[in-house]
C-alpha cells in the first residue's frame, strides 16, 4: 500500500498553486493524495499570514494534529509558507508545536524533498528558513488538482510596500519568470486540455521586473496567441501600473476574459497615501474609464480594507462613495489587520474594533447589492460556462462564465471540461441557475 500524504492550504491562489507545488514533490516520493487528515502519513500546512485571523486558524489546525501525533509517532507533520517566513515566527511555532517535524518558509518549498528524507532518518524536528529569495526553480511539476483550470505563476515577489501589508516581507523582491517558460508552460498546459489559464503574481504589471524579458501587456499578447480555444485570466492587477496598452490588449483577444481584479482598497485620497498605494481615487477612476473605453462589457472586482489607522468617517464615506461609482461586480472586503513589522503596525490612532465593525457592515451590504444587480442581468440571457465540476448532492453541474460568475445547471451529459452555453432562468447573489440551451 502506497503512502498517503494530505495537504491545508490557506491563503490566495498562489499559496493554492504552492500547494499543487508541493503535492508534486510528495507524489515524487510515492506518496498519494487522501482526503482524510486522519489517514495521512505526511500532512503539510501551507499557511497564509495575510490577516491575524489566517494565522489564528492555522495555529487551531495544527493544534487539533497533537493528538494523532501523539497516536502515531511516524505521521510526518510540515508546516510551511507565509507564517514560519516572518520574523522569528518560525522558532515561535517550534516552541508552541513542539510535535511539528518540519517547518520551512515560502524561499525553500523547492527543498522540502531533502528535508523529508531527512526527516524519515532523524528524530529531532528540522527548521529551516531562508531569509532571501533564491532564484526561479523551474524544475517543479505541480500535481494540478483544479481540471480545467491551470494556475501559472508568471513572477513571485513584491516590491511595492503597501504599509498595512505582510507579504513583501514574506516573498521577497520581484522576479519575473522569463517568458520562454511561461509560455512553453501554457502551451503545454493547452495541448493537455487545460480550458483556462489563470496567470499569477502579486502584481502582475510588474512583470518584466527581475528576470522578466518583455512587459505584461506582450507576455499576455503572445500567450493570446497560442493556438486553442482557452480563457486567460490574471491577478493580481496593481492601479498604479495598470496601463492602456494592457487595456488595448485585453480588448483584441477573445481569449483573455473580460474581467479586471483591480484592489482599489480605499477611496479616500489620504488613506490611500498612507497606504502607499501612490494613486488617488481620481487617478484610479480614470484607468477604469479606459478599461472601459476599450472593452465597454468589462467588468471590474476589487479588494477593500476599512478600519485602516487613522480612517475617519469622511473617509469611510468616501470608500462608499467609491464602490457605488465603479459599480464593481464584486469585491472582497476586509477589516484592518495590524501586521508586526509593516508600517501600518506603528501610525497612532488604530480603529476601535466596533467602529470597523460597523463599517464593514455597511461595506458589505452595498457590495452585495451591487452584485445582486450585476447577477440579475443575466435573467432571461445566455452565457457560456467553462464546466468546472458537478455537485452530486444538488445534482447541477457548476463552472463559471468569463465575468467569473458561477453558474450552475443540469445536463445528461457530463459537462466537466466542456464550454457550455446556459440559458439563465434564476439569480441568486452571486450564483446563477439555468438550462442547457
Ligand atoms: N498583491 C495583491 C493581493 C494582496 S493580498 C494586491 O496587491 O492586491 C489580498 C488583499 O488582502 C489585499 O488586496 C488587501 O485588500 C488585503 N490585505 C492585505 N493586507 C491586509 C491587512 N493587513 N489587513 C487587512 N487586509 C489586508
Ligand atoms: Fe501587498 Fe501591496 Fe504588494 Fe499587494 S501590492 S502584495 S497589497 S504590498
Ligand atoms: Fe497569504 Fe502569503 Fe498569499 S500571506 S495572501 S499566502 S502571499
Amino acid at each position: 500500500m502506497s503512502k498517503l500524504f494530505h495537504i491545508v492550504t490557506y491563503g490566495c491562489q498562489m499559496n493554492v498553486h504552492e500547494s499543487e507545488k508541493i503535492a508534486g514533490i510528495l507524489h515524487e516520493l510515492g506518496y498519494e493524495s487522501c482526503d482524510e487528515i486522519e489517514s495521512a502519513d505526511i500532512v503539510v500546512f501551507n499557511t497564509c499570514c495575510i490577516r491575524e485571523n489566517a494565522e489564528n486558524h492555522a495555529y487551531g489546525n495544527i493544534g487539533m494534529l497533537k493528538k494523532l501525533k501523539a497516536e502515531n509517532r511516524d505521521k510526518i507533520i510540515a508546516v510551511g509558507g507565509c507564517l514560519p517566513q516572518q520574523m522569528n515566527k518560525a522558532e515561535n511555532l517550534h516552541e508552541k508545536f513542539p510535535y511539528v517535524d518540519i517547518i520551512f518558509g515560502t524561499h525553500n518549498l523547492n527543498k522540502l524533498k531533502d528535508y523529508i528524507i531527512e526527516k524519515q532518518k532523524r528524530k529531532k524536528p528540522i527548521i529551516q528558513i531562508e531569509e532571501k529569495e533564491g532564484d526561479i526553480c523551474e524544475d517543479e511539476k505541480p500535481l494540478r488538482t483544479s481540471y480545467p483550470n491551470a494556475w501559472v505563476n508568471i513572477m513571485y515577489g513584491c516590491n511595492n510596500f503597501c504599509s498595512y501589508c505582510i507579504v513583501p516581507y514574506v516573498r521577497g523582491r520581484e522576479r519575473s519568470r522569463k517568458s520562454q517558460n511561461i509560455l512553453s508552460e501554457v502551451k503545454s498546459l493547452v495541448a493537455d486540455g487545460y480550458k483556462e489559464i489563470t496567470l499569477l503574481g502579486q502584481n502582475v504589471n510588474s512583470y518584466g521586473n527581475g528576470g522578466g524579458d518583455v512587459s505584461f501587456p506582450r507576455l499576455l499578447k503572445q500567450i493570446s496567441e497560442i493556438d486553442g480555444k482557452f480563457r486567460i485570466r490574471f491577478m493580481t492587477s496593481h492601479p498604479k501600473d495598470f496601463s492602456e496598452e494592457l487595456a488595448k490588449v485585453m480588448s483584441e483577444s477573445d481569449k483573455i476574459c473580460h474581467l479586471l481584479h483591480l484592489p482599489v482598497q480605499s477611496g479616500s485620497d489620504r488613506i490611500l497615501q498612507a497606504m502607499n498605494r501612490r494613486y488617488t481615487s481620481s487617478d484610479y477612476l480614470k484607468k477604469v474609464d479606459i478599461l472601459k473605453k476599450y472593452i465597454p462589457d468589462c467588468e471590474i472586482t476589487t479588494d477593500l480594507i476599512v478600519g485602516f489607522p487613522g480612517e475617519t468617517e469622511e473617509d469611510f464615506q468616501a470608500t462608499l462613495d467609491l464602490v457605488k461609482k465603479v459599480d464593481f461586480s464584486s469585491a472582497f472586503t476586509f477589516v484592518y489587520s495590524r501586521r508586526e513589522g509593516t508600517k501600518a503596525a506603528t501610525m497612532p490612532d488604530q480603529i476601535p474594533e466596533d467602529v470597523s465593525k460597523r463599517r464593514i457592515m455597511e461595506l458589505v451590504d452595498l457590495v452585495n447589492a451591487q452584485t445582486r444587480v450585476h447577477s440579475a442581468k443575466y435573467v432571461g440571457k445566455t452565457t457560456e460556462i467553462l464546466c468546472e465540476d458537478y455537485d452530486s448532492k444538488r445534482g447541477l453541474y457548476l463552472g463559471r462564465n468569463e465575468y467569473g460568475r458561477m453558474g450552475y445547471f443540469t445536463s445528461d451529459t457530463d459537462e466537466r471540461g466542456n464550454f457550455v452555453d446556459i440559458k439563465i432562468n434564476q439569480a441568486n447573489g452571486v450564483s446563477l441557475y439555468g438550462d442547457k440551451v
